[in-house]
């Protein structure tokens, strides 16, 4: 739906997206993946929103990620073709779904054990079909994914299953949001594209092919993409960006494409002012690397302190001013999360809001 309203007339709260910032941001990481010879391959449980997805397949992206199979479905059904699920999707009845899936996608799933790789190629094996799994390694963040040194024997494991075929390995280096500082991100992202590769090596040499090497997180992108035997990265926060991006030093106030526009619904008294945006609308996730309220204020030094359900609490810096009935604009701690807390975003051309766009992959957990 089109619109050409002014900012100023939306109801709060309400989510913004600035069309300009993100269309620079989804054009930048094209050109650095380009640059490193690097395929990309945006994961869009970010925006969760097939128009986003289609302007990053006109930048170059190769095709989508996504993590659950009820987002693969949306996305298939708006006509996406190629999409990774950088998940491990366990059990017969996803697997049925995939099925089903892989008859108009191009579709890789991912996997880290052998109960559940093999709880997929049944289903597939039945039918007289094979899904791609992209092996899923742990290269430091310590929650998914096998160790390097178990890659090959899972591997193995994998390339014997029938109803599979093996594409490739991945992994996500979610530890650096909270590397302390840019040099430590920068660390960790050189590693997690140095241990994939390593990984990725190591089953060649036992005789098993490996088509993708792939990689992605916004802080690390650039490093990781840029060792040697990586193929792919999948990157997602990068195409809005969001208050710990900025603290993580990944990107500017400037470069966030996302922001939730909330009313000052009170002013109690001095240094305390309540917006009308709570937790339900920008989440609980802290700042990272380091806990700092809930939330930046766009032009003003104050942040917002706490939050409960539909109130935030604006602790007011010594010199600023809040008046009931004024609008701010809040920049989240974690854009991806707002994304799935809202139906749909304001797509704003400087002060106009040109588009309203559903959010239609949001909820999608399944
Ligand atoms: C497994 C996995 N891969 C990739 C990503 C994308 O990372 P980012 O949002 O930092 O770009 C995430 C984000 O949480 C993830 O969980």
């Amino acid at each position: 739906m089109t619109g050409g309203r002014s900012l100023e007339d939306l109801e709060t709260p309400a989510v913004l997206v600035d069309l300009d910032i993100l269309e620079r941001n989804i054009a930048r990481m094209a050109e650095s993946a380009r640059s490193c010879g690097v395929r990309l391959r945006p994961h869009a449980k970010t925006h969760k929103v097939p128009e986003i997805g289609r302007m990053q397949l006109s930048a170059g992206a190769a095709g989508l990620s996504l993590a659950k199979t009820g987002e693969a479905e949306v996305f298939a059904q708006a006509g996406f073709t190629d999409i990774f699920l950088a998940y491990p999707v366990v059990g017969a009845e996803k697997a049925r779904r995939l099925l089903a899936l892989s008859d108009r996608v191009r579709l890789a799933v991912g996997a880290d054990s052998e109960e559940g790789a093999r709880s997929l190629a049944e289903v597939f094996r039945a039918a007289g079909r094979s899904l791609d799994v992209l092996l899923k390694i742990d290269s430091g963040f310590h929650r998914a994914g096998v160790p390097p040194e178990r890659a090959v024997e899972m591997a193995r494991r994998f390339s014997s299953m029938p109803g599979l075929r093996l594409r490739g390995v991945f992994t996500h280096a979610g530890h650096a949001y909270h590397a302390e500082t840019p040099e430590a991100v920068a660390n960790a992202g050189r590693a997690e594209g140095e241990t994939l590769a390593c990984a990725a090596a190591a089953v060649r040499a036992a005789g098993l092919p490996v088509e993708e090497v792939s990689v992605g997180s916004t802080p690390t992108a650039r490093h990781a993409m840029a060792a040697a035997g990586v193929t792919e990265c999948w990157p997602g926060n990068y195409v809005y960006h969001d208050a710990s991006q900025v603290a993580l030093g990944t990107c500017r106030v400037e470069d966030c494409a996302l922001t939730v526009l909330a009313t000052v619904v009170s002013v109690p008294e001095r240094g305390r002012a309540v917006v009308d945006a709570g937790s339900k609308t920008l989440s609980s996730d802290p700042l990272r690397p380091r806990p700092g309220g809930h939330g930046f204020l766009l032009g003003r030094k104050s942040r917002l302190a706490r939050l409960s359900e539909e109130h935030g609490v604006i602790a007011v810096e010594e010199g600023e001013e809040f008046r009931v009935g004024e609008k701010v604009r809040i920049l989240p701690n974690h854009a991806c999360v707002v994304s799935n807390l809202h139906d749909r975003i304001h797509a704003l051309r400087g002060s106009r809001v040109e588009a309203e766009l559903a959010v239609a992959a949001r909820g999608r957990v399944r």
